[in-house]
């Protein structure tokens, strides 16, 4: 056992290849230099922890023996990683556990996420659970399945833990295989816009594209389809089955079938240094989320719409689980502050609200630091 412990965690970046992962589907996501970090202390007693969130100015408490989920709230994040960390068997003792960092939250670049893997982390080390990092990834997303009640895939976890210095990976939630691409974008670079919103409804309309995911498999594999995910069905027979799928039901798995191919097609062309395709291939992954998988929100289709007027920007969307967040967009380096001008004079006309630029650099995955 360790008495003190220091983790570090950060956000993730995800080029393309939304809403995919838990239909076992690809994506390109990248950790950034964004980051929370813990201080864990086991403090003597048996059962009882101490939370304090630097962020929120704010603590809890609670027993090993005895806890659930408050109504909202970050304890709920970890209560759930400890609940998870319970069901294996494994034994902790009371600790103390302060946290903060500078990840936006409720930004779509997973702070959450952040939290839990860099708590996990200090778990592991301090109670010396043995956990890998793909358990780790695991365990942390089944926390947020059965404690928090939020269905999400694997990506955040899996990309925070795994994050590599400048490097995305292109990452099959099948498999977990993965593999590293240097993210080289000559003159263009990255840039984060964060709305400022985050819609209330996130959670409960994730869930809902899930079950409607769910559903398309169910029906396709009634008409005869061999397939186990949506990660099976080619482009072909998505449309062959038009008829037989409810609309909203088709509209979902046109997006999911179609994210995936544009999520291998982005890889090639980010490898072969043709910047432009990927570029038109995330605005196409923006229109198809907004009309056919319908996680967008007004503030975020109005920045991409912006971005679209301006040539030095080559591609542009919505970026995580939708409905608020950030826009990710690849931007010339030279006119990277004429863009944030004008997007930001043009958000704030629009809907009388600020939003934030945010730029990331591609950083390092979860980390002990002491
Ligand atoms: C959220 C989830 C991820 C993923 C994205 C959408 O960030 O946590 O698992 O589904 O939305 O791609």
């Amino acid at each position: 056992m360790q008495q003190i412990v220091r983790t570090q965690a950060p956000g993730r970046i995800n080029i393309i290849g939304e809403h995919t992962d838990y239909n076992d589907g690809f994506v390109l996501p990248a950790a950034i230099d964004l980051t929370i970090t813990q201080t864990l202390k086991v403090n003597g007693s048996d059962y009882t922890v101490n939370l304090i969130s630097k962020n929120f100015g704010a603590s809890f408490q609670f027993d090993l023996r005895d806890f659930k989920k408050v109504p909202s709230g970050w304890q709920n994040y970890l209560m759930g990683v400890v609940s998870e960390v319970q069901k294996k068997r494994k034994k902790l003792t009371g600790f103390d556990c302060e946290f903060g960092g500078n990840i936006p939250i409720g930004g779509g670049v997973s702070s959450s996420s952040a939290l839990q893997v860099s708590f996990l982390y200090a778990l592991n080390k301090a109670f010396d659970l043995n956990f890998s990092k793909i358990e780790m990834a695991k365990i942390t997303q089944q926390a947020d399945h059965n404690f928090i009640g939020m269905m999400g895939g694997i990506m955040d976890q899996f990309s925070i833990l795994h994050g590599k210095k400048n490097q995305v990976m292109l990452l099959d939630c099948r498999s977990l295989e993965y593999q590293y691409f240097p993210l080289e974008l000559g003159s263009y670079q990255i840039l984060l816009l964060n709305t400022n919103v985050s819609h209330s409804l996130a959670d409960s309309e994730y869930n809902t594209r899930r079950a409607e995911c769910e559903s398309g498999v169910e029906i396709l594999q009634k008409s005869g389809l061999g397939i186990s995910k949506l990660r099976d069905v080619s482009p072909k027979q998505i449309v062959a089955a038009k008829d037989i799928l409810p609309a909203n039901v088709y509209d979902r798995c046109t997006h999911v079938v179609q994210e995936n191919q544009r999520t291998l097609e982005a890889t090639k062309a980010l490898n072969n240094g043709n910047i432009k395709r990927l570029g038109e291939l995330m605005y196409v992954s923006h229109a198809s989320l907004t009309d056919l998988y319908k996680v967008s929100c007004s503030e975020l289709d109005f920045l991409v719409d912006q971005s679209k007027t301006q040539d030095y920007v080559l591609g542009s969307r919505m970026m995580g689980g939708g409905f608020g967040g950030c826009t990710i967009s690849i931007v010339e380096k030279s006119r990277v502050n004429e863009f944030i001008d004008f997007s930001a004079k043009a958000y704030q006309e629009k809907f009388g609200k600020d939003l934030t630029p945010l730029q990331v650099k591609i950083g390092e995955g979860a980390k002990v630091l002491s």
